[in-house]
């Protein structure tokens, strides 16, 4: 039987294995971690991630094939293939601060690797890693290993949070780096292997292992870049009276562009697209390329654009002043369907408004409290000028409130924000809402979820981002 084990228990580990374990009944697979709370969590009836699907995977397979441990050494040390999926965050401090990515959990992983292994492995980078990082990895693993052969694959992940299971099933493709010698196209074959039990041949793309590291890095930054330029246009469209959602569908029924990805909205967010994008500045100015650095940076300037011009609009529309003023948060985490906030626009949108001394009622349907509070007290970092940005003072986060329901957020409030697209926020009831709401009674939709005719008419007055302004908003022109 072929043992696999997972080093990092987190949004891909944790999924990918559970994965792996359904369609390969034949293979073992460990998922570890140095997290005791996560790895009980996963061991548990409430699992550490919120992913549609994903409790009925584990279900079907935990105890049988699929295990959750925190002895990282002893199953590194029995396995045939090695998964690394742990965290890659931007370096905060130090050369390259604000833009490399820190790999030091990187390179724990694998000295431990070196130092318990007693039979050849099969090394996979799963996590996001820089171009080059397998070489790195090589040199740590052949330097410490006692003589045990080492091959490193890069295996990137594409799922994306909030459908990580149904991509899973069925991956546009799965990609596989690896050295171009015989050993190493041995271990490329022994990985399309196990993806083979369920992804068509066609659909495994192998390459070397450079290209493969890169692809990553250049899907993200492609598909923030898409985000980032129908963003653009949302302010020309607010600009000119043009609609965001006509000129998406007009362009995107280009064969060329195609549909996906192009909704206009307060932000990307999430815990890999800015950490990407950066990881991929950094590598362009480090090998002499300031012009293509430059070029990708745009991509998240205008994403900081984004956000700061919606708290902008919020401020100026009502009357230039949210102070003492109730705003109804719905939605904290960075899309719907997963509880994840890292990168939240929540964050960002959240902060501005407590600057302006707005008092803020967040209802999240996946996100607690607790983690909100952490968001928005953490010390973040300026990605442009390494400096850090001051967090949300412990007085300030008395102007909080955290609730369980929309229409709890919403009451006596004079505003609300939509900042997560979740469906349950389309059919609220806004006659109700709009009822108990100070009048006048704004609705500011960060996601174009909400028909803003309806509830035009309703009485509200409604900023839709991209969409021609409201008549108010116009008499009302916000510093964008
Ligand atoms: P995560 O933070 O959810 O999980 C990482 C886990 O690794 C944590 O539980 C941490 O305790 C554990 N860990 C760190 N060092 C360890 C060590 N030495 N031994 C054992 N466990 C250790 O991170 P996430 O979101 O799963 O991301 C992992 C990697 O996958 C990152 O490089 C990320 O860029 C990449 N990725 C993430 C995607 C996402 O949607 N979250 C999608 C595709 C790639």
């Amino acid at each position: 039987m072929v043992k696999i084990c997972c080093i990092g228990a987190g949004y891909v580990g944790g999924p990918t294995m559970a994965v792996i374990a359904l369609k390969c009944p034949s293979i073992e697979v460990a998922v570890v971690d140095i997290s005791n709370p996560r790895i009980t969590a996963w061991n548990s009836d409430q699992l550490p991630i919120y992913e549609p699907g994903l409790d009925d995977v584990v279900k079907q397979c935990r105890g049988k094939n699929l295990f959750f441990s925190t002895d990282v050494e002893k199953h590194v040390a029995e396995a045939d293939i090695v998964f690394v999926s742990v965290n890659t965050p931007t370096k905060s401090q130090g050369l390259g601060a604000g833009k490399a990515a820190d790999l030091t959990y990187w390179e724990s992983a694998a000295r431990m690797i070196a130092d318990v292994s007693k039979s050849a492995k099969i090394v996979v980078e799963k996590s996001t890693v820089p171009v080059k990082t397998a070489e790195a990895i090589e040199k740590i693993l052949t330097h410490n290993s006692k003589g045990i052969e080492f091959q490193i694959l890069s295996n990137p992940e594409f799922l994306a949070e909030g459908t990580a299971i149904p991509d899973l099933f069925n991956p546009d493709r799965v990609l596989i780096g690896g050295r171009e010698t015989p050993e190493g196209l041995k271990a490329v074959q022994a990985l399309k292997e196990v993806y083979a039990h369920w992804v068509p041949e066609e659909q495994i793309i192998c390459t070397n292992l450079w290209s493969a590291e890169l692809s990553k890095l250049a899907a993200n930054a492609f598909l923030a870049q898409r985000i980032s330029s129908v963003n653009a246009m949302s302010a020309l469209c607010e600009a000119t009276g043009a609609d965001v959602s006509h000129v998406s569908h007009a362009v995107g029924k280009d064969t060329r562009i195609g549909p996906k990805f192009l909704n206009a909205s307060v932000g990307f967010g999430g815990s890999c697209f800015q950490k990407d994008i950066l990881n991929l500045v950094y590598i362009c100015e480090c090998n002499g390329l300031p012009e293509v650095a430059n070029y990708w940076k745009q991509v998240i300037k205008i994403n900081d654009y984004q956000k700061s011009r919606f708290v902008n609009r919020v401020v100026s529309s009502m009357f230039n002043t949210v102070s003492g003023k109730k705003i109804g948060i719905l939605g904290f985490a960075f899309k719907k369907d997963t509880g994840d906030t890292r990168e939240t626009p929540a964050i960002d949108v959240c902060r501005g408004l407590l600057v302006d001394r707005a008092q803020l009622s967040i209802y999240d349907p996946q996100v607690s409290q607790d983690q909100i509070q952490k968001d928005l007290t953490m010390v973040k970092f300026d990605w442009e000028h390494p400096v850090i940005l001051k967090p949300v003072s412990p007085t300030a986060l008395k102007q909080v409130t955290f609730v369980w329901d929309a229409y709890e957020a919403s009451k006596d409030a004079h505003g609300i924000c939509i900042l997560t697209e979740w469906d349950e926020f389309k059919t609220l009831d806004f006659q109700r809402i709009y009822d108990n709401m100070q009048k006048p009674a704004f609705v500011f939709d960060g996601r174009n979820v909400v028909d803003p005719k309806k509830l035009q008419q309703i009485g509200f007055i409604v900023y839709s981002i991209g969409k021609p302004l409201d008549q108010w908003l116009k008499d009302m022109p916000a510093v964008v």
